[in-house]
């Protein structure tokens, strides 16, 4: 395993062993809100500082970027941090909820992990040497039509104003598909892609610690993943979406005759 991700390992399993112990008392667990439909409780924060104390311990001089705390440092190496993806559902006891820790270099991409503390699986993927779970190898799934592909998404819940334009190619794509799963981490759903669990995913205003880590699972397991217009802006606007790339395809082509409803989402 690459030293990095050797060590982004750590501090994601590091983070998982304080939020899973917290799933047993959540009765104590203080909840405030960010904003609007979005909540941060003490054990995002208490995670979060439990990554960046492992990671700059063994590298203090690189970057951080992580959702609670912003950002610090400046180098070519730039920690891109969810300590608790799936908030919601953490403060729910719905046991789906993931770590998300990924590195860039020089603004690429190149080591990713997504933990699910619940079932204790360990998503893994260095750039050019493929993606694991747990130790064995994995492949996004082989569904050719998007009729038979199992999708998933997140809603809009934070732009209520704009929940019709969602809706629009929303309809197209569960008339089209087997059928949509909205499961709560997005992290989860890209790493779900990774191997196959979903043949696709979708997903609207997002930021860039949702999805850092998902994306280089979905393109290390033979995935595609990008924007919904089908360009490459996903990681700084946040509107995603990625598959295998047959059905990665089909759900553009589904996208692209939403046009004028996308350009209000993704605005
Ligand atoms: C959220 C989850 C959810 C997605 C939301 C995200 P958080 O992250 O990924 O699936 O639909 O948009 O904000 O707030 O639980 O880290
Ligand atoms: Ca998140
Ligand atoms: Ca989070």
């Amino acid at each position: 395993m690459h030293p990095m991700l050797n060590i982004a390992t750590r501090a994601a399993r590091r983070a998982g062993t304080i939020i899973s112990r917290a799933q047993k008392r959540l009765h104590d667990i203080k909840v405030d809100r960010k904003g609007h439909r979005d909540y941060v409780t003490q054990i995002d924060r208490e995670a979060e500082a439990a990554i960046i104390d492992t990671l700059l311990t063994a590298y203090p001089g690189h970057a951080i970027r992580a959702e609670e705390s912003g950002n610090h440092g400046d180098s070519d190496f730039v920690w891109i941090i969810d300590p608790l993806d799936g908030t919601l559902n953490f403060i729910h006891g719905h046991p789906h909820f993931a770590v998300s820790i990924a590195l860039q270099i020089k603004g690429r991409l190149d080591q990713a992990v997504v933990y699910d503390p619940m079932r204790d699986e360990l998503f893994c993927a260095s750039r050019g040497t493929g993606a694991v779970l747990n130790g064995q190898r994995i492949r996004v799934g082989n569904a050719k039509l998007l009729e038979d592909g199992l999708l998933a998404t997140g809603f809009p819940v934070r732009r209520s104003a704009q929940i019709n334009d969602y809706m629009s190619s929303f309809s197209d794509l569960l008339v089209q598909s087997a059928d949509i799963r909205r499961a709560g981490s997005a992290a989860l759903d890209l790493a779900y892609v990774a191997c196959g669990r979903l043949d696709g995913y979708w997903e609207f205003g997002l930021h860039e610690w949702d999805i850092a880590a998902g994306a280089l699972l979905v393109q290390e397991s033979g995935g595609l993943i990008g924007d919904p217009t089908g360009g490459e802006k996903h990681l700084t606007d946040g509107n995603v979406v990625a598959g295998n790339p047959r059905i990665f395809r089909q759900m553009l082509q589904v996208l692209a005759q939403h046009k004028d409803s996308l350009r209000r989402l993704s605005s």
